[in-house]
């Protein structure tokens, strides 16, 4: 059986709804503290067990792991607001960092050695090459990118001291929704373009500020790497089903390979909803880099990974979502 740490939560709730979708005959325990997740998120989904607790709850988590003989985890639980980073690390140390150790502990102690971990594309800074493999230098240059580039080494020494077998998957811009429209993307306060953009068109939000127009890229806004939430979802059960097989920990980029302006997504938002989507210009956002656009391949190669969803079909999921949210 495996836990999904963080499994009511935006990706998490959307990967635990993948996993049931393709293997209705198994059961799943999500684990989540419900300070950023949703209970609602899991509605509809008869095979999973929902324990209310903390990954930093050394004794609970233990007790979860051994009670329900868990033999792999797929680890979601994060803190994932870049500013909020900025201005409060210790949180994200705590949250993130911390957190996590205590669960690598709990998994140590209950013989659990094979996990899935959500990292970013956060990790590697600002890119030195057009598309970012993993092999691109990680020179994070914020603490979130940096706890999550902390856990990833926590996790190497794992594999090499206790044979654990991992896969770090470093996701570009998550986006998009269920096409059920029943779960989507929901953050108090969001940050995150798409959903803005949306809110916008559908008039919850007067104005959207776009950060900067003066970038070098074509058309002076910043390019970034959008992918579907139920393409991550997919691959981490291909990473997933690769860990018996698999010797130590690997880094695997989750993006299309393909980056979209910020006032391409703003066009798209338009043709989507069919509103105009009122918006201004605003100095740049400070730790933005001009453009993250992954080089996807080894999701390809090794996974046997491929986007489904394209950057239209990314918006018209979260437009679905975003005009009938329900949480
Ligand atoms: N943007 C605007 N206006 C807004 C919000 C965002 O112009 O109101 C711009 C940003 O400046 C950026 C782009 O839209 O250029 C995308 O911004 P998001 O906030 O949607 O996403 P980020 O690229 O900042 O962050 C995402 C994830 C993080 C992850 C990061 C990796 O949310 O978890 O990618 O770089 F760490």
């Amino acid at each position: 059986m495996i836990l999904v740490t963080g499994g009511a939560g935006y990706i998490g709730s959307q990967f635990v709804r993948y996993y049931t979708r393709c293997r209705p005959t198994e059961k799943v325990v999500v684990l989540d503290n419900l300070v950023e997740g949703h209970l609602e998120a899991l509605d509809g989904l008869s095979n999973v067990h929902f324990e209310r607790a903390d990954i930093g709850d050394f004794e609970n988590v233990k007790n979860i792991l051994s009670k329900h003989r868990i033999d792999a985890v797929v680890h979601f639980a994060s803190y994932c607001y870049v500013g909020e980073s900025q201005e409060n690390p210790s949180k994200y140390y705590q949250n993130n960092v911390a957190g996590s150790i205590s669960l690598f502990r709990a998994m140590e102690e209950c013989q659990v050695g094979k996990l899935v971990f959500s990292s970013s594309c956060a990790t590697y800074g600002v890119p030195v090459q057009e598309l970012i493999n993993e092999e691109h230098p990680q020179n994070p240059i914020n603490v979130y990118g940096l706890t999550k580039l902390l856990i990833e080494k926590i996790l190497t020494g794992y594999a090499d001291t206790k044979d654990w077998s991992f896969t770090a998957l470093r996701y570009f811009n998550a986006a998009g929704a269920d096409k059920s429209g029943l779960v989507g993307e929901s953050h108090d306060p969001e940050t995150h373009i798409i959903p803005l953009a949306l809110k916008t068109a559908l008039g919850t939000k007067e104005v959207l500020q776009i950060f900067g127009d003066d970038y070098d890229t074509p058309d002076g806004s910043c390019i970034r790497d959008y992918i579907h939430v139920e393409d991550l979802a997919a691959a981490h059960l291909l990473a997933l089903d690769k860990l018996p097989t698999q010797k130590g920990g690997q880094f695997i980029n989750l993006g299309t390979a393909y980056g979209a302006s910020v006032k391409e997504i703003v066009d798209v938002c338009e043709q989507v909803s069919g509103k105009k989507i009122s918006h201004t210009f605003s100095p740049r956002r400070k730790g933005d880099p001009a453009r993250l656009i992954a080089d996807a391949s080894k999701a390809a190669s090794y996974l046997g990974w491929k986007p489904q969803h394209d950057l239209r079909s990314i918006v018209e999921t979260a437009w679905n979502w975003e005009t009938k949210k329900r949480y």
